[in-house]
């Protein structure tokens, strides 16, 4: 792929073991890593739109003695339509070499021992949104088993991670709606029947296009607020980007801790 040899002249030949995409004001974790930033504006095919709270950059270096490649942004359904927006970054993660992915978002919670500021490791998810990354995908490769999609041993090194960095990280179902509007009282009701921990709007594309890509992925969630209707907060994405950093420190420390032990 020419954009993986493009890549590789700004950043280096070495493979990059592990990727992470940083959701809604958690773009803080880009800056942490020493190596190369490339903006999304200089990779052909890259999504150029993105969300404001979102850094729309790639970079490629050095965190915590792993050679990582952190997406800055992430490009959601609804602000196109398309849910395969990401395939083209991830693909390219795939082309320099990394095996793993680490997905995180901003989140709403249904659960009140989960509350803002605290994290939610995905254990599994639901896809309320009716659409799907593959369709269009000709191959038989399309048909991905989604079993065991959240890979059980990169969660438990996640696990372990934030049991050592002293971060309380419980697991849940994360649902897909596809928002933008965020979801009513009853949507929140239903989800709740429905056996859902917390809801978003991103993730659960990515997640299957991570496994249609032959990478391992686990994915968590910064809780921003409760769930609509479950608190008196009202909901708005100013909100959302000003609880992130709230749940932003411990995620940094479980993924630092995480990768430490990856060296
Ligand atoms: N719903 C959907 N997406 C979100 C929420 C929410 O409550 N909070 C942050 N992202």
């Amino acid at each position: 792929m020419d954009l993986v040899a493009h890549i590789k002249r700004l950043a280096g030949d070495a493979p990059v073991r592990i990727g992470l995409v940083l959701g809604s004001g958690l773009g803080h974790l880009a800056e942490a890593v020493d190596g190369v930033a490339i903006p999304y504006t200089d990779l052909s095919g890259f999504p150029h739109a993105g969300v404001s709270g979102h850094n729309p950059k790639l970079v490629i270096g050095d965190l915590e003695g792993v050679r990582v490649a952190v997406f800055g942004g992430r490009m959601h359904y609804y602000e196109s339509g398309n849910p395969a927006a990401m395939r083209l970054p991830l693909e390219v993660l795939k082309g320099l070499g990394a095996d793993s992915l680490i997905l995180t978002n901003a989140a709403g919670s249904l659960r009140a021992d989960i509350p803002p500021g605290d994290l939610m490791l995905l254990s599994d998810h639901i896809n309320l949104s009716g659409a799907n990354p593959l369709i269009g995908e000709k191959t038989d490769a399309r048909f991905v088993p989604m079993t065991d999609a959240h890979d059980e041993g990169l969660r438990g090194q996640l696990k372990a991670a934030a049991a050592r960095a002293g971060v309380d990280l419980p697991e849940g179902v994360y649902a897909w709606f596809s928002g933008p509007s965020f979801e009513t009282p009853a949507e929140i009701r239903m989800a709740k029947v429905l056996g859902i921990d917390a809801v978003g709007m991103s993730t659960v594309p990515e997640v299957i296009l991570a496994r249609f890509l032959g990478l391992k992925v686990a994915a968590i969630s910064t809780i921003t607020n409760m769930g609509a209707g479950l608190s008196d907060e009202r909901l708005s994405h100013e909100h959302t980007k000003a609880m992130a950093p709230l749940g932003a420190a411990k995620l940094e420390k479980v993924i630092r801790e995480t990768l430490r032990h990856l060296r």
